[in-house]
């Protein structure tokens, strides 16, 4: 098994248990795959999305290390309003949030930086309430480092940091806690998931906790398409590099030939579905190998591949969604212009 490699460009980690210079504080787990079968096994949804009519590639794979640099520039970036109008709601009402879920173990889902989070984290320091936080994230590199800085930040949190999918992390078995439990999942990160994908997540979310437990869900919300088109396209460029990004890890990860200059960054607001639809156009007819996965590739000059999708949502019908997986929003947090919703639900 090789060793956890924080500092590796693209940490590839697997099965191990570290414990780091945070001494018992700090514990990381790395459910990623290692080896090719593993890889291969890995890949498969990357071979489905390639194969399939019209093609797309699952969103996990912006996040190595170089996209989860280039998503924290991202969320910096004037236009991309999400990450700003979040953390205005997360900086009004944290206290409130603390104040009503009151000691709890954090589970955090994308994780990334763990910016916003630290609102959470300084309210429940500044409640008095001990914490255990558990953050989980595909990028190894940026979960590491984000623990070890927490750990100096706050002298007295105890981090158990799982790097992996949502889906392994969640079944993945993890000390007891005496206290409720509190997933949150911000950033949006939902609308990442076509409408399928997002009630089994929600359901799995649901079934991972106890009645009393919390769940915290971060979710952008339904506006005008120029303010929603303009967010996916910088003027800087830098969501172009995040998306092409993409093709650069699947050449890393699965041993592909992907040429980034053969392919165009294109976002553009779906209003019948209410999503931005982020694309990877194929700018010539050409054929991409991927080794690793045994998989030949052609694209058609002009031919689209959906990189990712960011649906909008509406309050009333995302609030009826988490009432039927035994979720029901307890409170609202929201900003002036009603752009950004933050949702707090407890499990009955
Ligand atoms: N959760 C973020 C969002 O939907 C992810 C994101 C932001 C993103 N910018 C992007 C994904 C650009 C792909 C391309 O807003």
């Amino acid at each position: 098994m090789p060793p956890f490699n924080p500092s590796a460009t693209r940490s590839q980690v697997t099965g191990s248990q570290v414990q780091g210079a945070g001494g018992d504080r700090l514990t990381i787990d790395c459910l990623l795959a290692a080896t090719t079968a593993e890889a291969q096994e890995d890949g498969a949804d990357v071979v489905m999305g390639l194969t399939t009519q019209p093609k797309s590639l699952p969103p996990k794979y912006f996040y190595d290390d170089l996209g989860s640099d280039l998503f924290e520039q991202i969320t910096a970036l004037p236009e991309y309003y999400l990450t700003r109008t979040e953390t205005a709601i997360l900086q009004a009402y944290a206290a409130e949030i603390a104040g009503l879920v009151g000691p709890c173990e954090l589970l955090e889902l994308g994780s990334g930086s763990s910016t916003k989070t630290r609102y959470l984290l300084n309210a429940f320091r500044q409640a008095g309430y001990s914490l255990r936080y558990i953050p989980v994230d595909v990028s190894g590199g940026m979960l590491e480092a984000t623990a070890q800085q927490l750990l100096i930040e706050y002298p007295s949190l105890v981090v158990h940091g799982v790097v992996g999918t949502y889906d392994a992390a969640l079944s993945h078995p993890l000390p007891t806690s005496p206290y409720p439990r509190l997933i949150a999942f911000i950033g949006s990160t939902l609308g990442n998931l076509a409408p399928v994908e997002c009630q089994t997540l929600l359901a799995q979310i649901s079934a991972t906790l106890q009645p009393g437990d919390y769940f915290l869900l971060g979710v952008d919300l339904e506006k005008d398409p120029t303010v929603l088109e303009l967010a996916y396209n910088d003027s800087q460029g830098v969501t172009a590099a995040f998306n092409l990004n993409m093709l650069s890890h699947l050449n890393w990860r699965f041993h592909g030939n992907f040429q980034l200059h053969q392919f165009q960054h294109r976002a553009v607001y779906n209003p019948a579905a209410s999503q931005v639809e982020i694309y990877i156009d194929s700018l010539q007819a050409q054929t991409v190998t991927l080794q690793r996965l045994n998989l030949v590739v052609n694209f058609a000059q002009d031919e689209p591949l959906l990189s990712e999708i960011s649906r909008k949502f509406k309050l009333s019908t995302l609030s009826e969604e988490l009432k039927a997986v035994n979720l029901p929003v307890i409170k609202v947090f929201t900003d002036k212009n009603a752009w950004f919703g933050l949702l707090l639900c407890q499990k009955a």
